[in-house]
């Protein structure tokens, strides 16, 4: 495997991260209603989450010898003010970034870099505990 690959999975990761966080920002101030008292503070953690993910990432990539992108990914953040919208483009946010660290764990399980595996693996967990918090509040 090309340590190239691996810059270039690691570095999709961060643009999604990047993304994540002005999605979460977003929707924490935007949200309307009496579920704010629950989803502002919700939204608020994930967007921190998603910057503390960007900076284990970017500095993985600084490591391998990359250079890390400074663009989120461009896949549009859709604008709302309902909790349905905001929850359903929360799901399909962390089904994509847990497919990307699904990729990326395999990837690095060949490198031999224990310390960047375990940081990157937590990541991973992190996005599946979202991803079932967020599959339970919209079953
Ligand atoms: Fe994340
Ligand atoms: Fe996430």
């Amino acid at each position: 495997m090309s340590k190239d690959v691996l810059i270039e999975r690691l570095n999709e990761a961060l643009g999604w991260e990047l993304r994540a966080m002005n999605m979460y920002a977003h929707y924490a101030a935007n949200i309307q209603g009496i579920h704010r008292l629950q989803l502002d503070p919700m939204f608020t953690e994930e967007a921190s989450e998603s910057l503390a993910h960007a900076d284990v990432v970017r500095r993985a990539i600084v490591k391998l010898g990359g250079v890390p992108v400074t663009e989120r990914n461009p896949h549009a953040i859709v604008h709302a003010t309902d909790f349905t919208t905001m929850l359903e483009r929360s799901l399909e946010t962390e089904t994509k970034a847990a497919e990307v660290y699904d990729g990326i764990i395999k990837l690095l399980d060949e490198v031999g870099d224990q310390e960047m595996y375990d940081s990157i693996e937590q990541i991973y967990f992190a996005e599946l505990r979202s991803l079932e918090s967020l599959r339970l509040i919209l079953a």
